[in-house]
């Protein structure tokens, strides 16, 4: 087929040239968007009398079937035409005829696709956001569901202090509440409108580029043609953070796929988020989280050939900036797909109680709260925290718990033990001391929980 920009060349492209340059194999999914932003650029061209307003009326009603066609999946797009804006605007000549010609008046494939681009980036980072309020709602149900559990808090994945399970999981909640913020915030620096910046500088055509901005529901318009054609940074931004999203999945992850070994037994995931072995038949492994901590790694790659794809770029568009498109299509395509399957998984996942607080009692967790005991009775902390790791030694050698102890053994490593000693070593009682804002005491949690439900709704 003909080349649309064939002008000025007598031989035929390299056959390997088109395969190397051929983008439309993954830009195809851009043409929605491309669509729509040739109807608004049309009908700005005919509003300004810079083409005839019947032949902007026949582009659009052409851009319109073709959209259909593609949404049917019953359009052909062909490699030979490159891409999707040039597969597009040969079909819209091929039906409606020389009106069709006329839609690239005043614009440039450069700005064309950075508007494409943006206005995808914009649609992506909906879903996203929509996708971290679902998973922040599985995280706070499944919370209030466990309200009273009790599981270690851990530092150095050692036994330290325990800790309320919904506490626990609000943890993550925060986490992808600064997701969520993060892509509100990078909202903003996309929603801003290239098209009008032509090929690099600008056009010598009237052109009414508030008029296009304003349908295509851009905020602002951009304020420099050579940035404006040449800016990768707001995709740049979405792998970032996309990538970050991606590592808290990872770490929610790994504590699932800890969590369900037989050494913790905490939880059981459902089955429809498990599978099986080929050979061992009593297997159950939890398949989906591995393989939501092994995706964070394509998404770091997207990031990583994104920055490297930009740095040392002359002003303005060259050609490298095709290769924007896969890695950021692979990095939205996954962290979407990776967060609606942990969103489903969550509800799933059944709660060993037991287990939890069994555990509490290793580790001697009420450590510190035997130390504050202590200090509260006037010893100087450094002091109380010497006396009680002589009890932990004590206890380690005889393979006993505080539990276990005696009033007078408690007496033998300081006087200031007194009866109520045992009264403040249930996990239960330790953790609703902890009452200070953001800590793990019922009142908190559940003041905690409230919010984050609050911010969801
Ligand atoms: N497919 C191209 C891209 O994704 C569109 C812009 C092409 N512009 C050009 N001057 N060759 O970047």
């Amino acid at each position: 087929m003909k080349k649309l920009w064939g002008g000025r060349f007598e031989g035929k492209t390299d056959a390997l040239v088109e395969q190397l340059g051929e983008s439309v194999s993954f830009d195809a999914r851009l043409a929605p968007w491309d669509i729509r932003g040739s109807i608004a650029h049309a009908r700005m061209l005919g509003d300004q009398s810079i083409i005839p307003k019947s032949d902007a009326k026949k582009i659009i009603a052409g851009l319109k079937k073709i959209d259909i066609e593609i949404e049917k999946d019953a359009f052909t797009f062909r490699t030979d035409l490159e891409d999707v804006h040039m597969n597009i605007e040969s079909a819209l000549t091929e039906r409606i005829g020389d009106a069709g010609k006329r839609l690239h008046t005043g614009r440039s494939r450069n700005d064309q696709i950075a508007t494409d681009m943006r206005m995808w980036c914009r649609d992506q980072i909906d879903a996203v956001q929509s996708l971290l309020i679902d998973l922040q709602r599985a995280l706070s149900t499944m919370a209030d569901t466990h309200f009273q559990v009790i599981l270690p808090g851990c530092t150095h994945l050692q036994h330290a202090q325990p800790v309320l399970l919904a506490h626990h999981l609000l943890a993550y909640v925060e986490m992808f509440h600064r997701d969520h913020q993060r892509f509100g915030e990078l909202r903003k620096r996309v929603n801003v409108m290239p098209l009008g910046s032509a090929a690099l500088a600008g056009t010598t055509y009237p052109i009414n580029r508030k008029q296009v901005a304003a349908e295509l529901d851009f905020d602002s318009l951009s304020v420099n043609s050579m940035d404006a054609v040449s800016d990768r940074d707001y995709l740049i931004e979405f792998c970032s953070n996309a990538a970050l999203v991606m590592m808290h999945l990872s770490r929610f992850s790994e504590e699932l796929i800890l969590w369900s070994t037989q050494e913790y037994n905490y939880v059981v995931i459902g089955d429809a988020f498990t599978t099986g072995s080929s050979i061992m038949p009593q297997k159950k492994n939890p398949d989906v989280a591995e393989l939501v901590r092994g995706k964070v790694g394509r998404v770091y790659g997207d990031l990583t050939a994104l920055l490297t794809l930009m740095k040392g770029l002359p002003m303005t568009y060259n050609r490298d900036l095709q290769e924007d498109k896969e890695p950021v299509f692979d990095a939205s395509d996954t962290v979407q797909l990776c967060l609606a399957v942990v969103a489903k998984m969550i509800p799933t996942i059944k709660v060993n109680a037991e287990a939890m607080l069994e555990a509490t009692q290793e580790g001697f967790l009420e450590a510190t709260d035997l130390a504050d005991y202590l200090t509260a009775k006037g010893m100087p902390f450094r002091e109380s925290h010497e006396v009680v790791g002589k009890m932990v030694l004590h206890c380690t050698k005889n393979k006993l718990r505080f539990t276990d102890l005696t009033l007078e053994t408690f007496q033998s490593f300081s006087s200031l033990f007194k009866s109520d000693i045992q009264a403040i070593l249930p996990p239960a009682h330790i953790v609703k001391e902890r009452n200070t804002l953001g800590g793990t005491s019922p009142k908190r949690v559940r003041a905690a929980l409230k919010k984050a439900s609050k911010r969801l709704n």
